[in-house]
């Protein structure tokens, strides 16, 4: 991973920009019986693999081919997901570097017993790097936010790509010190 950009940078590139509604997507499963985890409810990870297939998608529709995802953090997971329950997962691209791109995911539950509005269950963000046949990274179309959401969305998305970069930098600099002083691991 390069750690070279700061939160200034200016992507330089020839492909024609890309709307954020041109690639956001929802993803909806219903949960059953071999989703849960001991406690009966259902086993985070099983979110955490819808989170990366709508994420996926929407890279992939953003980018025109293929992408991987490269990190995924604050996963956050805010009330327990239920047997029955319609699950949603609603992914777009929030920012976009010369090959990279950030794609933020809200989970929401519509509860299998309840006429109410669905409750926000989780949130994510993910980095996904388009690649070529070759596996190598390929540059990406810049996203156009196009609401004020998208554009808060799009300044969040940079701040923490900022700190990514520098926590990246950071834990290099202190084990290149450590090795210096000699120290094992
Ligand atoms: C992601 C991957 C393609 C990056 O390759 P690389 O040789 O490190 O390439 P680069 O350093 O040029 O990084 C490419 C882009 O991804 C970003 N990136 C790479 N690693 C990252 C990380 N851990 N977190 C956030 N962004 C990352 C870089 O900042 C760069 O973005 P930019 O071009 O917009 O500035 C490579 O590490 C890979 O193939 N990883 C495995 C992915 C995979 O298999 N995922 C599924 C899990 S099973």
């Amino acid at each position: 991973m390069t750690d070279q950009a700061t939160d200034s940078e200016a992507v330089e590139t020839d492909i024609p920009g890309k709307p954020t509604s041109a690639s956001r997507t929802t993803l909806s499963h219903i949960m059953t019986h071999s989703d849960t985890n001991l406690l009966g409810t259902v086993h985070g990870g099983v979110i955490m693999k819808l989170v990366d297939d709508a994420a996926g998608a929407v890279a992939g529709r953003h980018s025109g081919g293929p992408a991987v995802t490269a990190s995924m953090d604050e996963m956050a997971f805010l009330e327990p997901v239920r047997v029955g329950d319609l699950v949603h997962v609603k992914a777009q691209v929030n920012w976009t570097g010369r090959t990279s791109m950030e794609v933020g995911v809200r989970v929401l539950a519509e509860r299998w017993n309840e006429s109410a509005p669905a409750t926000q269950v989780g949130s994510a963000y993910l980095v996904f790097a388009a690649v070529d046949a070759d596996g190598k990274p390929r540059p990406v179309p810049p996203v156009i936010p196009e609401t004020d959401r998208d554009r808060r969305r799009y300044q969040e998305a940079q701040i923490r790509r900022t700190h990514r970069l520098a926590r990246r930098r950071a834990i290099r600099e202190l084990r290149e010190q450590r090795a210096a002083e000699g120290l094992q691991d």
